[in-house]
């Protein structure tokens, strides 16, 4: 069993291992918690896992209730949030009571953004059983919800109270799964380096698993307690996300988001190579990193890309403040004006 303590606005301790999940109840006891637990999760999920946890809660002394939607990014919307927040009212929850995501990061920006906002604010646990989410999206407390207008354009910051993951829960989590979540690990890989970059190298394996989860979260764990809020640093997570949300938007949401921004990081790569950034060395350690991941994609071509970057989040008026490698383990934030991105991106 690994953890890893986050210091942000809040501090939380997140716990990966296999059987963590079997801790649940008296973790939330450790935390002070009592009553009521809304487990929200996904049809994938839910019947897998939601009922072991619920009686975990029970023998604890919880009165937990299950809350399942349909498994899918489609359902990460306005609809569903408010249907459990029509659920936690309906139920009488209160701001003593407690919000446990059980799922994939669909299920916790969901469930994360219904629990930063239910009566302003009820306690909140994540407890991830993708890799994506554990590697990610489990920890430095971003929720949200989709528009029909854009991916995530309605949330908040708002950091779980603990993060469980159980690597248990990772046996049956489906090849195409597995592969996205290893997208956002090589992202970690490249602004890390290091051993996640090696670990990555030579191939997740049920014995370096719980090393390469803790390792992912460190890193985030030190950029998030940075800067919390994304006024900076944080900005470097966003590695290949530019490219990844274009070509998310143009396949309509067919690339799945770790796909998409493994792609996003072989292009990124590319074009600092074409630029003379970064060293032909690193720039073939990162493709066979890719190769070796079933991650070496050519997608969308990058001209086709260019004009769907500036609907992107990081943009601030007329600059996009890109990601850009320099080395394994040295990414930098860079800004490039909007009408030199074609000239920018030539041979990338
Ligand atoms: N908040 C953040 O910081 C952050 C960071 C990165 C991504 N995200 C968000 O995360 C979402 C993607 O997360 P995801 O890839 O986990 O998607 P997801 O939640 O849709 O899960 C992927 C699929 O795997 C299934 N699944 C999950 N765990 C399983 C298990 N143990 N066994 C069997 N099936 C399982 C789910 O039901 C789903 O069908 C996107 O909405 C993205 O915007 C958020």
């Amino acid at each position: 069993m690994k953890n890893v303590v986050v210091h942000a606005s809040t501090s939380y301790e997140v716990v990966i291992g296999s059987g963590a999940s079997a801790l649940i109840g008296e973790k939330l006891k450790e935390l002070g918690r009592t009553g009521k637990v809304l487990i929200v999760s996904d049809s994938n999920v839910a019947p897998l896992y939601a009922e072991g946890v619920a009686d975990e809660l029970v023998y604890h002394g919880f009165e937990p209730t299950i809350f399942t939607f349909d498994a899918g990014e489609e359902s990460k919307n306005l609809s569903t949030y408010g249907d459990v927040l029509a659920f936690l009212a309906e139920e009488g929850f209160t701001r003593t009571d407690t919000v446990l995501a059980l799922g994939g990061g669909v299920v916790g920006d969901l469930a994360g953004f219904a629990a930063a906002t239910y009566m302003r604010g009820i306690h909140f646990i994540n407890m991830p059983t993708s890799l994506l989410a554990a590697i990610d999206s489990s920890v430095g407390g971003k929720t949200a919800v989709d528009m029909p207008q854009g991916k995530n354009l309605v949330g908040a910051f708002y950091q779980p109270e603990l993060v469980l993951f159980d690597t248990d829960f990772m046996k049956t989590l489906p090849y195409d799964e597995i592969r996205n979540g290893l997208g956002e690990g090589v992202k970690y890989a490249v602004l890390e380096g290091g051993e996640i970059f090696s670990i990555l190298d030579a191939g997740l394996t049920s014995e370096n698993l719980e090393d390469f989860i803790a390792l992912s979260v460190d890193a985030k764990r030190r950029i998030v307690e940075a800067d919390e809020k994304e006024g900076g640093q944080r900005k470097l997570l966003n590695l290949g996300h530019t490219v990844a949300h274009a070509v998310e938007t143009l396949t309509e949401f067919v690339v799945p988001h770790g796909v998409a921004v493994a792609y996003g990081v072989r292009v990124m790569a590319r074009l600092a190579y074409e630029r003379g950034e970064l060293s032909e060395e690193d720039f073939y350690k990162i493709e066979e990193l890719l190769l070796g991941n079933d991650l070496a994609l050519e997608l969308n071509p990058v001209e086709e890309l260019i004009p769907y970057f500036s609907a992107d989040k990081k943009k601030a008026g007329q600059v996009l403040t890109l990601v850009t490698i320099a080395g394994i383990g040295d990414c930098r934030l860079t800004n490039v004006n909007v009408e030199d991105l074609p000239r920018y991106f030539e041979g990338a």
